[in-house]
């Protein structure tokens, strides 16, 4: 059994408990860091969020271990695992030190702000005996999952154009507001966009160069992004990427992928499956798995703990690339020209 230590019972670390809950025998939530009281004594009824969550906001937390603080948790010696939903600011210091610690250290994304956070962290993890991810859900996501298998098998033949969107209400649900300022998340870019970044690194590989547009409501940060990214054996490529739609509008992620022999569109606000539209034949839905990428990457990465290995599909240099890949994009936007993607990020 792996005891985890949760940091930040926010939106997203309010997600990972639950899902540890659809886990028992394998791991299970011994601690609970939060700096709010409220949160910390189970009463979740000020958590916000725009995605994969129904459960209720009073919470039974007998017999987890409460801490105020997350430098007690990290030092607590019967946690195996401490998870890391905490503002991104945070992310280089807890990772580190819970890595220093001995601890198998999941975070969420993006790893970090700066490349030089993100370079500190895997400098941590080299020298740690414990496992290490960083929580980017799109590759585990299974509409996404199988996108990334068919680009590979090219069982629809080549790859001629894929689009990756992610659109959304301003956010509104973190604690005092966090997200909303890019000197603490990164912005749309940072935030939102990077889940697309990181996706089309893993499916695609490092474009040669990006074109990007963009505009942001403060001058340090970006509320909408739309990138093109150049490679010479996919003709199109485009990522979009926005907070910035009215209050209502809630949130949409999805992808279209025009193949030489077929097409496959997924939105999540459709109401309708991951559908595949083949040039020759009939419309059809792919099985897929019933649970979501929350669910697949944290039992990917215990599956890793389990076996002693490292998580291959979805290594912390990729995570630290997406980062770069990120400020690549701001660059471009700023320069309102092509930017070249060196080799080596
Ligand atoms: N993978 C995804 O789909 C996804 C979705 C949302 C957020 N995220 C990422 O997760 C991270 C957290 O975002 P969120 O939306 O859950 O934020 P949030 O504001 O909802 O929650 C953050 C929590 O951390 C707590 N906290 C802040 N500082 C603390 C400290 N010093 N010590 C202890 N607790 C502290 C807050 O009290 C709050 O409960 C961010 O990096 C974000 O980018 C990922």
């Amino acid at each position: 059994m792996i005891r985890v230590g949760l940091i930040g019972a926010g939106f997203i670390g309010r997600n990972h408990f639950n899902q540890y809950e659809k886990m028992p025998g394998r791991a299970r939530v011994s601690a609970l860091c939060d700096k709010e009281a409220d949160r910390l004594a189970g009463d979740w009824s000020r958590i916000g969020g725009n995605i994969g969550d129904k459960q209720g906001t009073q919470r039974d937390l007998a017999g987890i271990k409460p801490y105020p603080d997350w430098h007690d948790i990290v030092a607590d010696p019967e946690i195996d695992l401490i998870d890391i939903c905490l503002p991104t600011r945070l992310h280089r210091e807890t990772a580190s030190a819970a890595l220093v610690a001995g601890k198998h250290v999941l975070c969420e994304k993006p790893m970090a702000l700066s490349l030089d956070d993100c370079d500190a962290m895997l400098a941590a993890a080299a020298k740690a005996t414990g496992q290490f991810m960083i929580a980017h859900c799109i590759r585990f996501w299974p509409e996404y999952a199988y996108l990334k298998q068919a680009i590979d098998d090219k069982r629809f033949g080549q790859l001629l154009s894929l689009s990756l969107r992610r659109q959304a209400e301003y956010p509104s649900h973190s604690l005092n507001n966090w997200i909303t300022q890019p000197g603490l998340s990164g912005g749309a870019l940072l935030d939102l966009h990077v889940h697309d970044i990181d996706f089309a690194l893993y499916a695609l590989g490092q474009p040669r160069a990006i074109t990007a547009q963009g505009w942001g409501s403060s001058p340090d940060g970006f509320d909408r992004i739309h990138a093109l990214w150049h490679y010479p054996s996919v003709p199109c490529v485009q990522l979009e990427g926005y907070w910035d739609m009215p209050p209502g509008f809630g949130f949409n992620m999805g992808f279209t992928a025009r193949f030489a022999k077929a097409a496959a569109v997924y939105d999540l606000d459709r109401g309708k499956p991951l559908s595949v539209y083949p040039t020759e034949g009939s419309a059809f839905t792919p099985d897929l798995p019933d649970h979501d990428g929350y669910y697949a990457e944290i039992d990917h990465f215990l599956t890793c703990i389990e076996q002693n290995r490292a998580p291959a599909l979805c290594p912390p240099r990729d995570s630290r690339n997406a980062v770069a890949l990120a400020h690549l994009t701001a660059d471009a936007i700023r320069a309102n020209r092509p930017v070249d993607v060196p080799a080596k990020l």
